[in-house]
């Protein structure tokens, strides 16, 4: 009989050294908060991955260890089956993380004073790993025609591009706002990308949780010219709850850019994967499609509620319900605060945790996000303690 996973019990995590508990009083300056903001799920990593990583434990040498090929099988399986996309073993390298992944790029293709173009509001990082680095960032913001759907602006993006720009970084799908972004929208940007010779890096760290019968594109797929300048990134540790493990991947078809990305990455070992990164990888990849469908499962289910729930109560509260992942980007804006008050009421009287939207750029002012990767009667209860912050405006 196939198994049946229990994402309503609530696990404790504080005192793991969690980061999105743990972290709290130093983040937001208390810890008595429903913790809603970093991006992994308070639901037990499955049980086939820890029971393999145990396995694993079991032979008492922890040595060095060379990575083999049902590890990398596993990927490409994954990739084709989940997503139409047949790659081969040598475009494939191991990162130690998709963040560090960009610095990689932006350190083996770019120079100080170089232009990165990041798509506001978007994933933090994409703007603070660049401007780190000495690399400036340029904006092309999202368009939001109707209220609910955010596009590419397209004309803007060939107005801000000039030869200092040789990098843009796209989230696909889209994080804070959980766009799937369509065939069409990624074969245009790849259009321009290719034209202006700037390397697009796909983040697709969200790929294997689209919501809602949505269906993921991979970047590199979409036509000649997405494959030829796209450095893709992708991973099984938001999917299957296992970030602290830190196992993510490159794909490049190109052989121009995997030649120099690749040789640049493993003259400093950059690219060898750890022990339990490919144990834990390959036990996802191999057996987690029962356990990946109910999860998102219980996520749209958890997305509902939030949204059901501010409909019912608090009907001037937008919710943009994501086609992708466990993160619902939320318009506060008719709480009719200043965003630097909305921040203070969310933490100080409404005793939540989330992401203020202004840290994904200048547009998400008046946004929070929303982590709905937990049970829901944890989320119930958060909901319920917004509503009787509410009340006191
Ligand atoms: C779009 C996106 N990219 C990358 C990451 C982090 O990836 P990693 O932990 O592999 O650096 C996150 C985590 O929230 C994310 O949302």
């Amino acid at each position: 009989m196939a198994c049946v996973y229990d994402f309503d019990k609530v696990i404790e995590r504080r005192n793991t050294n969690s980061f999105k508990y743990d972290a709290l009083a130093d983040t937001f300056g208390r810890d008595d908060l429903y913790s809603l903001w970093v991006a992994d799920m308070d639901f037990a990593t499955p049980d086939f991955i820890r029971d393999a990583l145990r396995e694993r434990l079991n032979h008492p040498v922890l040595g060095y260890t060379k990575p083999y090929d049902s590890y990398w099988q596993s990927i490409i399986d994954w990739t084709r089956q989940h997503h139409d996309w047949t790659i081969e073993q040598e475009w494939i390298r191991y990162i130690p993380g998709i963040v560090k992944g960009i610095a990689m790029v932006l350190h083996a293709f770019t120079q100080a004073g170089d232009k990165v173009i990041i798509q506001t509001p978007v994933y933090h990082p994409f703007r603070l790993v660049p401007e780190g680095m000495g690399r400036v960032c340029v904006e092309n913001p999202l368009r939001c025609c109707d209220g609910e759907h955010y596009r590419m602006d397209f004309d803007h993006l060939e107005s801000i591009i000039d030869e200092r720009c040789k990098v843009l970084i796209l989230a696909n799908p889209h994080n804070p706002i959980g766009i799937v972004w369509s065939r069409e929208e990624l074969r245009r940007l790849a259009d321009i990308a290719h034209r202006h010779n700037i390397i697009v890096i796909s983040d697709e760290i969200h790929c294997d949780m689209a919501l809602y019968g949505n269906r993921h594109t991979p970047f590199a797929t979409v036509s000649e010219a997405a494959s030829r300048c796209s450095i893709t990134f992708a991973a099984p540790t938001k999917t299957f709850n296992i970030a602290g493990l830190v196992s993510s991947y490159a794909i490049v078809p190109d052989e121009r850019l995997r030649e120099h990305f690749f040789s640049w990455m493993s003259a400093s070992e950059l690219d060898a994967p750890t022990l339990f990164a490919m144990v834990a990888t390959e036990a996802a990849f191999t057996q987690g499609e029962p356990w990946r469908e109910q999860m998102l499962r219980y996520v749209e289910q958890n997305v509902d509620f939030v949204a059901d729930y501010m409909a019912e109560h608090h009907p001037q509260i937008r919710v943009i319900k994501p086609q992708a992942s466990f993160l619902v980007w939320i318009d506060f804006s008719a709480l009719g605060l200043s965003h630097a008050e909305l921040v203070d009421f969310m933490v100080n009287r409404a005793r939540l945790a989330m992401n203020d939207g202004a840290m994904f750029g200048k547009h998400g002012e008046q946004f929070m996000r929303m982590n709905v990767g937990l049970s829901r009667s944890v989320l119930q209860s958060a909901l319920q303690q917004l509503s009787t912050a509410i009340a006191t405006l």
